[in-house]
């Protein structure tokens, strides 16, 4: 395979115990045909010796910003790049590419380079889960670098928790990804798959309405990235897709726009009818008003005494008519409590799986880019999906759909 022919992919390897993983990633980017230039950190060195990086990668391993044939390798190596791949990051790399501080030749080139850059953070749990830590993989997210991992299980010291290298394999995908040279993934081609996004607006009169803060950038993210894995797929919004102005929705997405619950209700149940999957990422309004004015209220009549009645539950009412093999997957924005309040969730409304988020953690939730959830299956099963972008998120739990999918005898 040489999917990365031509690549010119400057390697950064920083000192954490995950070091020694970086060899393998090296060698998997030679055998996809990548010219690997291997950049390591001074505390690297202390897990993996120069020489083994020396032997295996197209050029010598680089490390100072004084080289004696180059009087400004960062800028080189940042400009030449055709990506910048950080694995393992340590807290150290992290925190200082997202302030912007260039101690060392790796660091230099991170902030030299315009390539794209992929930073696979590996450290312990209680590091990885440092607020500093998490803000700075939030700032680096929103600034579009790639975050890939880190997994959950054993770290160094006997440990287990969340904080582990992904595995080579992973990166090294990610990375084809990132440059889109890997296989397109096609893994939902035929599926039909049903989004919604957005808030739902209520009327109070025609100018007022009952709304809330969903921006509708996770239901989008789901839609594009199940689009580009070959799914057709319908989104049932009450927003444009978020980004810049004029930005248009991915081919392969049919856009129904809505407004109110109501109208939420009628065409996702149309739309679900014949879906494989259906991913209500939408906002919808708990409550609306029984009687909306049908002029605007004015101040001099006093304040209205607005009565309230429950909006149509369209996952409940989609999970209790859900046809033999539809895969139904709700969310809950929690304040607290988001485990329990999730599970319950998933029992009370029918659905195979619930996302859920604290809508108050920081770089999570509404209107953000980058998002962090707890999937919780019908089945039993929790899978936690740390702090990523929400197109990250998306491709996440729709593998773990691919995969409950192609396990499933009845699958239709
Ligand atoms: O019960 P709660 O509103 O928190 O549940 C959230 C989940 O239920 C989301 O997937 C949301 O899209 C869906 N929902 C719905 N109809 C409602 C309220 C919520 O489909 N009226």
């Amino acid at each position: 395979m040489t999917s990365l022919a031509g690549k010119r992919i400057v390697l950064g390897v920083s000192g954490g115990i995950a070091a020694y993983k970086a060899v393998e990633i090296c060698r998997r980017l030679m055998d996809e045909g990548a010219h690997v230039i291997p950049v390591l950190t001074k505390g690297a060195t202390r897990f993996v010796g120069r020489t083994t990086f020396d032997a295996l990668a197209s050029e010598r391993v680089q490390m100072s910003l004084f080289d004696e044939d180059d009087p400004i390798p960062h800028t080189t190596l940042g400009q030449t790049a055709d990506c910048v791949l950080v694995a393992p990051a340590t807290a150290r790399v992290i925190g200082a590419y997202a302030a912007g501080i260039s101690s060392d030749l790796l660091t230099a080139t991170l902030i030299a380079t315009r390539a794209p850059v992929v930073v696979c953070p590996a450290m312990h749990t209680e590091m990885w889960e440092h607020p500093a830590v998490a803000h700075n993989i939030a700032t680096l997210a929103e600034r579009g670098v790639h975050i890939v991992g880190p997994e959950s299980g054993r770290l160094a010291g006997g440990d287990e928790g969340a904080g582990r290298l992904s595995s080579p394999a992973d990166v090294v995908a990610a990375v084809s990804r990132v440059l889109d040279v890997g296989e397109k993934r096609s893994d939902m081609a035929g599926l039909s798959v049903v989004v919604t996004a957005g808030g739902t607006r209520e009327p109070i009169d025609p100018v007022r309405y009952i709304g809330n803060h969903s921006s509708g950038k996770q239901g989008y993210a789901f839609a594009e990235e199940a689009a580009g894995r070959g799914a057709s797929v319908t989104i049932v919004t009450t927003v444009d897709r978020p980004g810049p102005l004029g930005a248009t929705v991915a081919s392969g997405v049919t856009v129904v726009r809505v407004d109110t619950a109501e109208e939420m209700a009628a065409a996702t149940a149309d739309a679900a009818k014949d879906a494989d999957v259906v991913i209500m990422a939408a906002a919808v309004a708990d409550f609306r008003p029984v009687d909306p004015a049908g002029v605007k209220l004015k101040k001099r009549d006093g304040v209205p005494a607005i009565e309230l009645e429950p909006t149509p539950d369209i996952l409940a009412s989609l999970g209790a008519s859900k046809p033999e093999g539809q895969i139904l997957i709700g969310f809950a924005a929690e304040t607290c409590d988001v485990a329990d309040n999730a599970a319950a969730k998933l029992n009370g409304k029918g659905a195979d799986y619930i996302v859920a988020n604290d809508v108050t953690a920081e770089s999570a939730g509404f209107a953000h880019d980058t998002n962090e959830v707890l999937v919780l299956a019908s089945d039993g099963r929790a899978h936690s999906v740390g702090l990523r972008s929400k197109r990250q998120v998306a491709q996440a739990v729709l593998d773990l759909v691919v995969a409950d999918r192609d396990g499933r005898a009845d699958v239709r």
